[in-house]
Parts: C-alpha cells; structure tokens; sequence
C-alpha cells in the first residue's frame, strides 16, 4: 500500500518498486488528487478525484494496476474505453479528459458525474413510474441513436443498471465503454462479452450489432417494471416469459414494446434505438389518458419535456466548461513547460560561452 505519496514522480518512484501499489486517499497522479473509491470493478478501480489546481474541478478516474489483477484482459477494456471516450462528445455519456501510462499503472480520466449508478438505486428500493420508466427509455435510446448512427457504428455491448448513472431528477448517463465494439467487427467476433440475462441470445455466440444493445436495454425495462433482476427471470423457449413479471400495472404499449426489444431473432427485434423513439413518441400519445388514470399522473409531457431540454443544456455546457478549464490548465502548464525548457537551454548556452570564453583568457595568459 502506497502511503500518501505527494507528488506522481513520488508515485512513479514507488509504482515500480513495490510489489502491489494501490490507490488511497490524498495520492496526486498527473494533476489530479484522488479522493475518494466510488466503485470496485473485477479489473479496474474507480476514484473521483480533483484537479491540483482548482479543486472545483471534480474528475472520475478509472485505474488499472497490472499488480492487483489475474490477467490483463482489463488492460485491453481501459485501452478500449479510452479510445472510444476520446471519440465522443454527446449528452449522456462522460467527456473523456485524460490518459495517464505510469506502468505498472494505468489511469483514465473522464468528467465526474454526480450520480449513483441505477443498480444502486434499485437496490435502495427505487421503483419508478411507468412515465419516469419511459423518460429513462427515451433518454437511453437517444444516446444509442448517436451511437449506433456513426459512419462505423458503436455498440456497448453491456448496457445493465450497473452501466447506467441516473440522477435524483432521473437525469441519465451511460458509462462503461470497456467491451464496445464496432460493427465492423461482425463477421470476426467470436469472443462472449456482456452480462448474462441482459446479453442478446446471439452476443451469446459473439455476434456484435446495434440490435443486441435494443435486447439489453428491453431487459433493463423489464427489470424497472419487475424488480426482477433478468438473469433471474424464468424464459419459456428462447424468450424471457414476461407476463410472470410484468403486473397490469405495465401499460399495455410499454409491455409490447419490451416485448418487441426481447424479441430472441434480432431480425425480428425492435432493433434500431431511432425507430424506438418514434414508437414511444406515437404509442404514449395515445394512451396519455390510460396512464393518469391509472397513476393519478399528470404526464403533461410538454413542460417535462421543456424541463429536461433546459437540464440538459446546463448539464452540457457544466460538462463543456469543466472540459475547457482542464484544457486550459493543460496548454498554460504546457507553456510554462516549455518557458522552463527555454530558459534551462538558454542557461546551458551561456554556461558553454562562458566555458570557452574562460578557455580562451586562461590559454591567452
Ligand atoms: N464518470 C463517472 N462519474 C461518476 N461515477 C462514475 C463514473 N463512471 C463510473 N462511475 C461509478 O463507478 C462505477 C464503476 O464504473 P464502470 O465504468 O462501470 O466500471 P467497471 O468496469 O468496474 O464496471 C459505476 O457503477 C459508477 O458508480
Ligand atoms: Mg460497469
């Protein structure tokens, strides 16, 4: 154990002497201080931390200790990670900020979203409404429209409630990029990634397409609707079997619709997150009604829809300012680097005209 190094050359120093370095509190690596473990993976720690010089701005940073694992499969799943945060810029999914290689060690740092995973809250007994069930659904499918709409298309490959960060006014992020995969590597992927009840029956066999994602996002509704964890529920052939699940408190659109992203043959499977969003915008309309009166909620779509535009937007320009500020930091450390870098080899000059200059007296007396 590392005993709160000050500085990462310290930690740098004691990485490659000591036989299982970890992380704790007060450890400064790169120009981030660690705070505090938020979450204990098989392969990777994650620690929210702050920036040495403006401790108003908060990272999370994903470290992986070649030390403290069994095999470096992790090593692969960082590398992944950080190469596919560095490509995007969308709402709900972590600004990358920062890779830093200090073997053994290895760190990724990304923007701090303040929010428990949706795992946790629904240990915590969170049981959403029917309506906050579908703002969550909608909130994931437009983040997969973005994914899965790219030239070459991202797919997570592990959406769960693990994977996914929701806030106190349902506000919702996907993390954990480790195991994406591009779909260009369809015809090759032969490899099982994912967690079992939420993988597609074809990712089973190391398939890799958007639809798979539409299966796991179809079984993380089911468990909002349920409780039920999915790897728990019974299946009647290839198919969870939801009416043992589902209550008729489920409006009956929302059940067809989890249906359809279950549907095992994903060239049957509501597969693309854009035709989702047209059915939950077209489905809910139609039974506004059904669904106040059956929870006495006003869904009065058009104002949360105005609220969550305006969280939105501050969420972004929150994320796109913490993102300028550490950039910013980054280029003024950059330039006093390399003012430091000038000096020292403008010192250097003088010290060898001198020398010559002194050769050149003493040999002339
Ligand atoms: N950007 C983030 N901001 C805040 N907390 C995060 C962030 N990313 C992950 N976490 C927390 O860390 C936990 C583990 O992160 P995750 O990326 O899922 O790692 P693992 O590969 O170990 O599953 C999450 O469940 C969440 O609580
Ligand atoms: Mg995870």
């Amino acid at each position: 154990m590392i005993n709160q190094p000050k500085t990462a050359e310290t930690h740098k120093q004691r990485g490659s002497q000591t036989a299982s370095p970890s992380i704790a509190e007060g450890i400064i690596v790169g120009d981030y201080r660690f705070l505090r473990c938020i979450g204990h993976g098989s392969q990777a720690e994650m620690w929210e931390a702050v920036h040495c010089d403006d401790d108003s701005l908060r990272v999370a940073i994903k470290v992986f200790d070649l030390n403290n694992v069994k095999n470096w499969n992790g090593f692969d799943l960082l590398f992944n990670e950080a190469a596919t945060l560095r490509e995007l810029s969308i709402d709900g999914v972590p600004r990358y900020h920062d890779f830093i290689s200090l073997p053994p060690m290895f760190f990724l740092v990304q923007c701090y979203i303040d929010a428990p995973s949706l795992q946790a809250r629904l240990d915590n007994g969170f049981r959403p409404l029917p309506d906050a069930i579908c703002d969550i659904l909608r909130q994931l499918a437009t983040i997969l429209v973005e994914l899965h709409e790219r030239d070459v298309p991202i797919i997570h490959r592990d959406i769960k409630p693990g994977n996914i960060l929701i806030n106190d006014d349902n506000r919702v992020w996907l993390i954990d990029f480790g195991i994406v995969a591009d779909d260009l590597q369809e015809s090759s992927g032969s490899t099982m990634a994912g967690t079992v009840g939420y993988m597609a029956p074809e990712q089973l066999v190391g398939e890799v397409s958007p639809a798979a994602d539409m299966y796991s996002l179809g079984a993380t509704m089911a468990y909002l609707f349920s409780g039920v964890a999915p790897g728990k529920m019974e299946t009647k052939g290839l198919m969870i079997d939801l009416d043992k699940y589902l209550s008729d408190s489920t409006p009956s659109w929302f059940r067809q619709i989890i249906a359809d992203l279950l549907n095992p043959y994903p060239e049957k499977r509501l597969s693309s997150a854009r035709q989702l969003l047209r059915r939950l915008e077209n489905d809910r309309k139609l039974t506004q009604e059904e669904l106040e009166a059956t929870y006495g909620v006003s869904t009065n779509a058009k104002s949360e829809r105005e609220k969550r535009r305006t969280t939105v937007s501050v969420e972004r320009r929150t994320q796109d300012n913490i993102f300028d500020r550490i950039e910013t930091l980054k280029e003024r450390k950059a330039r006093v680097e390399r003012l430091k870098g000038m000096i020292s080899g403008f010192g250097t000059l003088i010290l060898i005209v001198l020398f010559f200059l002194f050769l050149y007296y003493t040999r002339g007396k």
